[in-house]
C-alpha cells in the first residue's frame, strides 16, 4: 500500500460540491416526518409513564443527533429505577404494556447484546427500538448533535459517508463492517485534524455540561453557539472533503499502530491503549475509541476479511474522486 502516496487533488474537486450537496438535500428527513417521530414519542410516553410515572423516554441515534437520513428507524431509551426487576424482565413488561395498545410487531428481544422491544406504529409508519437506562447512548447522542452546530460541513460529509457506507454495504456491524455511529466519529476526527481545523475537541475544553453515567465521568464543552464560526479559517468545499475523507482512510491512516480519538481530538497509540492483540473477540483492525467509554473500540466487529473489504472500498472511493469525471454515479454504484 502506498502510504507514501502524496496526491493532490484534481483541479476541478470543487466543481463537484454542488451534485453532493443534492445529494445531501435529498436524505434529509421533511419536517414531517420529524412531527411523525415527536407523534410517535409523545404515544409511547403516555403508555409508559401510565405503569411506571417515574420514568422517561429519551431519543437517541439518528433521530437525536441529526445524523439521521430520511425514513430511519427511531431508537428510543427508557430510563428507569427499578431495584427489583432486571433487565429482561423490564423489557417484557414494556413490551406487554405496549401490545394492548394500536402498536404493530411489538417484539421483546431480552437476549440480544442490548436488549430492546421493537415495534412499529402503524399510524406514522415508524418503527422504533426501545432499549433499557443506555443513557451513555443518550449522551453521546448529544455529543455528536453538538458537533453537528459547529459546522454544516459535518453533517453534510456524514449524511455522503453514510449514504456511500449503506450503498456499498460497509454499513453491516453483524457483517463485521461499521456502524453509522462509527462512521460519524471517524468524520469527526477527520475534520478536527483538517489545517486549519474544521472542528475543535470539545472534550479539551472547558467543562459546561457534565454527568456521570453507569461510573464514566462524561464532561465537555457544550456552549457551542459560543464558538462563533470555528472552522471559518477553513475554505475547504464539501466535495474536496469527500475526497479528503477517503484518502485519509485509504492512504493516510496508520492502521497497525494507531486509534482514532474524537475524545483527545488526535490519534493515539494502540500500544498505549493496549490494542495490539486480538482479545477474545476484539481484533482491533481498526480502532476507533467510543469518546466516552474509552475501552470500547467500535472497530472491534471488524474482522480479516472484513478490515480488507472496507480497505479497498476507502481506496476505490478515493480513486473514483480523483479521477472519475462523474464521481457521483460511480461512487454511490449498489455493491
Ligand atoms: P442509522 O440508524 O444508521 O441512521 O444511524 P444511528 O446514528 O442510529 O446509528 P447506530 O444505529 O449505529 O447507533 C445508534 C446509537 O447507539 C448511536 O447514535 C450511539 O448513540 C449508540 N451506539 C451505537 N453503537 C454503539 C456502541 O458500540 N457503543 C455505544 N456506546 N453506543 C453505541
Ligand atoms: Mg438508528
Amino acid at each position: 500500500r502506498s502510504y507514501k502516496r502524496q496526491m493532490m487533488c484534481r483541479r476541478d474537486i470543487d466543481n463537484l460540491s454542488v451534485p453532493f450537496l443534492a445529494i445531501y438535500e435529498s436524505l434529509i428527513p421533511p419536517q414531517e416526518e420529524k412531527l411523525k417521530q415527536k407523534q410517535l414519542l409523545a404515544l409511547l410516553e403516555k403508555l409508559v409513564c401510565k405503569e411506571w410515572p417515574m420514568a422517561r423516554l429519551y431519543l437517541y441515534g439518528s433521530c437525536a443527533n441529526s445524523f439521521g437520513v430520511s425514513k430511519s428507524d427511531i431508537d428510543v431509551c427508557l430510563a428507569i429505577q427499578e431495584a427489583d426487576m432486571d433487565k429482561s424482565k423490564i423489557i417484557m413488561k414494556l413490551a406487554d404494556i405496549l401490545q394492548s395498545d394500536n402498536l404493530q410487531n411489538v417484539q421483546a428481544l431480552t437476549r440480544a447484546r442490548v436488549p430492546i422491544v421493537k415495534l412499529m406504529d402503524p399510524v406514522t409508519g415508524i418503527s422504533c427500538d426501545i432499549c433499557i437506562n443506555n443513557l451513555l447512548a443518550v449522551v453521546n447522542t448529544k455529543l455528536l448533535r453538538d458537533y453537528a452546530h459547529i459546522d454544516a460541513r459535518l453533517r453534510q460529509l456524514a449524511f455522503i459517508i453514510k449514504h456511500w457506507a449503506k450503498s456499498r454495504g460497509v454499513n453491516e456491524t453483524y457483517h463485521g463492517t461499521l456502524s453509522s455511529y462509527a462512521y460519524v466519529l471517524m468524520c469527526i476526527h477527520f475534520l478536527q485534524q483538517r489545517q486549519p481545523a474544521i472542528l475543535p475537541c470539545l472534550q479539551g475544553m472547558k467543562t459546561t455540561y457534565s454527568v456521570t453515567v453507569d461510573n464514566v465521568d462524561c464532561a465537555f464543552f457544550d456552549q457551542v453557539e459560543k464558538l462563533g464560526e470555528f472552522g471559518r479559517h477553513n475554505k475547504e468545499s464539501i466535495a474536496h472533503l469527500v475526497w479528503g475523507f477517503f484518502y485519509y482512510w485509504a492512504y493516510c491512516h496508520d492502521y497497525a499502530n494507531s486509534v482514532i480519538s474524537v475524545r483527545t481530538g488526535s490519534t493515539i497509540s494502540k500500544r498505549d491503549k493496549d490494542w495490539t492483540r486480538r482479545v477474545g473477540n476484539d481484533r482491533h483492525l481498526i480502532c476507533i475509541e467510543d469518546p466516552f467509554e474509552t475501552s470500547h473500540d467500535l472497530g472491534r466487529v471488524v474482522d480479516k476479511h472484513s478490515i480488507k473489504v472496507l480497505r479497498e472500498e476507502f481506496e476505490r472511493a478515493a480513486d473514483i474522486m480523483q479521477f472519475d469525471p462523474n464521481p457521483c454515479n460511480k461512487l454511490f454504484e449498489p455493491y
